[in-house]
């Protein structure tokens, strides 16, 4: 993959089509997500709102992450950035040790398709498209040849338990089902990183847990490094690490396992060490 930074610069990983292990060479740290004093804000009518103010973070690989906090704390607009579909208005972002704040928006789209896997909490399968074919999407984009695809979609089916349902259309089957689909779309690419807004949001609590023991094999048996946004303490005890955010503050950062009676967000900020996973694929 050529990589055209700002500064005109061009790394040339040569990399193949999909090897994200390839990609994963240039590392230049350990860590899948480093943060530094990252901040962003909105131009609004009444001007300037800050939503981030100056978060620092690092996520290892293999890790498990769940970020909790109330409505309109930040957490989609922080996950919008580390999945690069959003950009911070300052402070830095290592993504696998490559600086995202100098990449150029082509160099961006190609990092996330090669690197990042979304989930989001509306499943967003394409409604006439069979499970096959939503499932085989993000390979259109990386120029992957039609055998390949359906080859590699079908085996993401199968992992997500739904490959008899390969040619039915999304609305022929569950919500819980569409969320697995999406998983499968999400993993297609082979990511190294899982990012999930809500993913069990629109999902009753039976079938939120079927999604998060599948989320947790993914992490625990394939060592994809999960971030996952959730409103829900069940869903979060499914990470080993919990990110609090309050107002735009990481107000906590430490053990998943809560103690009783503080869901609010107060407490201290703990060491990140403390938590990384011991699933390390690196
Ligand atoms: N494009 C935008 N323009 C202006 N303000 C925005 C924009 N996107 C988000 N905001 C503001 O940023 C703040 C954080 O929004 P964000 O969507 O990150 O919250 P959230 O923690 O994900 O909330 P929820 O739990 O409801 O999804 C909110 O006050 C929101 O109004
Ligand atoms: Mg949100």
């Amino acid at each position: 993959m050529k990589t055209h930074l700002q500064n005109g610069q061009v790394i040339d990983d040569s990399v193949p089509q999909g090897d994200n292990e390839a990609v994963a060479g240039k590392v230049v740290s350990g860590s899948v997500i480093h943060i530094q004093n990252l901040r962003k804000e909105y131009a609004s009518v009444a001007g300037v709102v800050p939503v981030l103010h100056g978060l620092n973070m690092e996520v290892m690989p293999g890790e498990f992450v769940a970020i909790m906090g109330a409505s309109g704390s930040g957490k989609s607009t922080l996950m919008n950035i580390l999945g690069c579909l959003d950009i911070a208005t300052s402070g830095s972002y290592f993504l696998k040790g490559r600086d995202v704040t100098a990449l150029d928006r082509d160099s961006l789209a190609h990092l996330r398709n090669d690197l990042i896997g979304f989930v989001f909490q509306g499943f967003n399968l394409l409604p006439r498209a069979s499970l096959l074919d939503n499932v085989a999407l993000p390979l259109v984009y990386s120029k992957v040849s039609r055998e390949e695809r359906v080859v590699r979609a079908s085996d993401m089916l199968s992992k997500v338990g739904l490959a008899k349902y390969r040619d039915s259309r999304p609305n022929q089957i569950s919500g819980g089902q569409q969320q697995r689909v999406a998983i499968a779309r999400a993993l297609v690419n082979r990511p190294k990183l899982l990012l999930a807004d809500e993913p069990t949001g629109n999902l009753d609590s039976h079938t939120s847990h079927e999604i998060m023991n599948l989320f947790k094999e993914l992490n625990e048996r394939d060592g994809i490094t999960i971030v996952l946004i959730t409103h829900e303490v069940e869903v979060a005890a499914y990470a080993h690490r919990l990110v609090r955010l309050a107002d735009g503050h990481i107000v906590y950062d430490g053990s998943s396992h809560i103690p009783q009676g503080d869901n609010e967000g107060t407490m201290s900020k703990n060491s990140t060490e403390s938590s990384a996973a011991a699933h390390s694929t690196s």
